[in-house]
């Protein structure tokens, strides 16, 4: 028998399932949005022309010494980070700053998560209720003892619950690890005011808790990366200690493939530009399908409220539909969403808004809150 025949096969990842049920699915009207990552308005996976620009350029380099160190492409990390912080930050000036590359979010999540639980002893970590499910795991797997959550979505509002977020911060004790999404929140799309991330930032501080800031999302709010990592900023620009996680917003590989391609991107004003017109681009892609998908509700007496659809941020959308609603839209309509109501904004377009607007009253009308 093979040694490996008794490990128990783990529980199949929710998208990934809904991915598997929504290809095996022969109905011709199907729509899928629980998809992660941005679609275009033909429900494509969209490359920004600008990579493929900084692709073929690179194919030319021939430069092996791009990724020579255990930190990775000193080039990218380094150029990745004056984007990140800007290039007048003080605390770049003051060498207040490491930065390295890893190979996705996941993983500098991960270190940044085995830094504080194995070097500085950190045992109690706090997620946003509800949160990105991978930071419960990422950090429990590298060693924390406890998790807890801060209250966040507000579901009777639909929107961000910051008196009781603050209370949970105030209650909790110094030295934990508070993880942190600076903007377009995954998986609620509510994001704290500048007024709110103030207080936040002096709850830190007094009650002295840990800020893990995870931005996988900088530039899809506003289509400006420096406005959206404004939380960033503010908190870097205080003197409070800092682990920050950092997506990259264009596709990017483990390897120095990817590494080079932004480098390359962001070492020329001209592409950069570009890249930024196409954040641009994409960002109002989202805000228009929000509007249009909150007109169609309300415009077709769609039961409750919908005007959180617009005060949302970003690719997720929280819709505030219960779980045997989705499961509703799932089994009758074959529109395949996450349990918790959580769906894609950019899987929406015009060819599949009448659907999914049509179904959804339906279902709520069927199946109330
Ligand atoms: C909140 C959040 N953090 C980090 C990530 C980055 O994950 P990856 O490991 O795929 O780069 C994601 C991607 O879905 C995310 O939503």
């Amino acid at each position: 028998m093979s040694v490996f025949a008794n490990i128990k096969k783990g529980r199949c990842v929710e998208v990934h399932a809904l991915d598997i049920a929504y290809e095996d699915d022969p109905f011709e009207n199907k729509v899928n949005l629980s998809k992660v990552t941005y679609r275009n308005e033909k429900g494509e996976i969209w490359v920004f022309p600008v990579v493929r620009q900084a692709e073929k350029a690179i194919l030319d380099e021939n430069d092996h010494t791009a990724c020579s160190s255990a930190f990775g492409s000193e080039k990218f990390y380094k150029i990745a980070t004056k984007l990140f912080l800007g290039s007048d930050s003080q605390a770049l000036h003051e060498k207040r700053v490491l930065s390295f590359q890893t190979i996705s979010g996941s993983c500098s999540l991960r270190l940044s998560a085995e830094l504080l639980c194995q070097k500085l002893g950190c045992k109690i970590f706090y997620v946003s209720s509800p949160t990105w499910e991978n930071h419960i795991l990422v950090f429990k797997n590298a060693g924390f003892e406890e998790f807890r959550r801060y209250r966040y979505w507000n579901p009777i509002t639909r929107r961000l619950d910051f008196e009781g977020m603050m209370e949970d911060l105030e209650n909790a004790p110094a030295g934990s690890v508070v993880i942190l999404q600076p903007s377009a929140h995954n998986p609620t799309g509510c994001d704290p005011t500048h007024e709110q991330w103030a207080r936040i930032a002096d709850v830190l501080k007094s009650r002295k808790l840990f800020p893990v800031i995870d931005c996988a999302y900088q530039g899809l709010v506003t289509g400006e990366v420096e406005k959206d990592l404004w939380a960033v900023r503010y908190f870097i620009a205080k003197p409070t200690a800092l682990v920050s996680s950092y997506a990259s917003p264009t596709p990017q590989n483990p390897t120095s493939h990817g590494a080079r391609i932004v480098a390359h991107i962001l070492s020329s004003p001209t592409l950069m530009q570009e890249w930024k017109d196409s954040l641009k681009k994409i960002s109002a892609r989202v805000i228009e399908m929000r509007l249009a998908f909150r007109t169609a509700l309300e415009r077709c007496g769609c039961p409750g409220k919908w005007d959180h659809i617009t005060s949302q941020n970003g690719l997720t959308c929280y819709t505030g539909l219960t779980e045997q609603q989705c499961i509703n839209l799932i089994c009758q309509y074959h529109i395949y969403i996450l349990k918790s109501g959580r769906m894609n904004i950019s899987c929406l377009n015009y060819s599949n808004l009448d659907y999914v607007v049509k179904c959804i009253h339906e279902t709520v009308t069927k199946i109330p809150y």
